[in-house]
């Protein structure tokens, strides 16, 4: 009996080697591809480590900018910033999101002025700001769309004043984005892009961030009236188109290994690049295997960046961002 089997098609010889492989890849992870979000704080030199983020920590101005020239070195494009604010300064109605001498604009212009070339992208949403800790405005028990919407253009515009490249939405109201479009423009912004959070679902993976900018919502709250439902998929569909439709340069799918489906249905059907983010929860799992000794954190961070990709994403926004790209360089 001859062991050797008649095959014309033997797929291993194509993995045979690493050059073999290397060439077979079909997917590339690249320092371009990826966005490091930030937490900013006040003060000077300051760094505060994040428990809930290992290797994360919220920085001073100072440090972020330090943060960015070496980010820029690497061949990183962007920094998505997050600012910590004291309680004093969070109200009903998150006012502080509109002041040009608060804690983002002055982040934004202290990072455009070292290093203009990294893209600075400001998260639109007020719950850094909020007393409730929710992402717009509340009354009875209720999230205020369209007076939100008022409050977030007012923010966006802010963001502008300052330098942002790109603002980013992830407030989950309907039809901010063509409204902060239309006001960006108005007042000159027309370069400012927009990056619509497009299909954010009410995830329990948000948890270290919320630690990370003590926004959880208060009293057990949720965000099920706003952010999507987990158990739907169609529905990212709509939300994409309308967010085409009113003009967003790029949209978002949060979270994204848990959602790596949708990840590719809006790739397929998206005229515009689709970013995903990997989000704190699915950054503290793999940190917290890895320092258990359960898991290779190094290789499955990788795998699972090379995973989102695979997915359909153009740019990914993750934690990992500075230690991947100074892995790849
Ligand atoms: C808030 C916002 C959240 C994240 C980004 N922007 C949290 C939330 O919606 O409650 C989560 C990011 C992460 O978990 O890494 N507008």
């Amino acid at each position: 009996m001859t062991t050797r089997l008649t095959l014309t098609h033997r797929p291993r010889r194509m993995r045979r080697t690493a050059a073999l492989r290397a060439m077979a890849a079909e997917t590339h992870l690249t320092p371009g591809d990826l966005v490091q979000p930030v937490f900013v704080i006040e003060g000077k030199g300051q760094k505060e480590p994040i428990a809930s983020m290992p290797g994360q920590a919220r920085l001073s101005v100072d440090l972020l900018v330090e943060q960015a020239r070496h980010l820029h070195r690497l061949g990183v494009p962007g920094m998505a910033l997050f600012p910590k604010v004291d309680d004093s300064l969070k109200d009903h109605t998150g006012t502080e999101s509109q002041n040009d001498d608060g804690l983002v604009s002055r982040a934004v212009k202290s990072l455009k002025a070292a290093v203009p070339e990294m893209m600075v992208i400001c998260d639109v949403a007020l719950d850094p700001y909020t007393s409730t800790g929710q992402d717009g405005i509340v009354e009875d028990g209720e999230i205020l769309n369209d007076e939100t919407v008022a409050a977030l253009i007012e923010q966006a515009l802010c963001e502008a004043r300052a330098g942002a490249d790109m603002v980013a939405p992830s407030d989950m109201m309907d039809g901010r984005i063509g409204a902060i479009r239309e006001a960006l423009d108005d007042n000159g912004f027309e370069k400012c892009a927009i990056m619509s959070y497009a299909a954010k679902y009410a995830s329990s993976f948000y948890g270290p961030f919320r630690d990370a900018l003590d926004s959880a919502p208060r009293g057990g709250a949720d965000k099920k009236t706003y952010q999507m439902d987990p158990r739907n998929r169609t529905e990212a569909i709509r939300e994409v188109e309308l967010d085409l439709d009113q003009g967003a340069d790029m949209v978002m799918v949060k979270p994204a290994l848990p959602y790596l489906d949708v990840v590719r249905l809006v790739r397929d059907i998206s005229t515009v690049p689709v970013s995903a983010y990997h989000v704190s929860g699915e950054y503290a799992m793999l940190k917290a295997a890895g320092a258990n000794g359960w898991l290779d954190e190094d290789k499955c961070m990788m795998e699972a960046l090379i995973s989102i990709k695979r997915a359909g994403a153009d740019v990914i926004f993750t934690y990992a961002t500075q230690e991947i790209a100074e892995k790849l360089g």
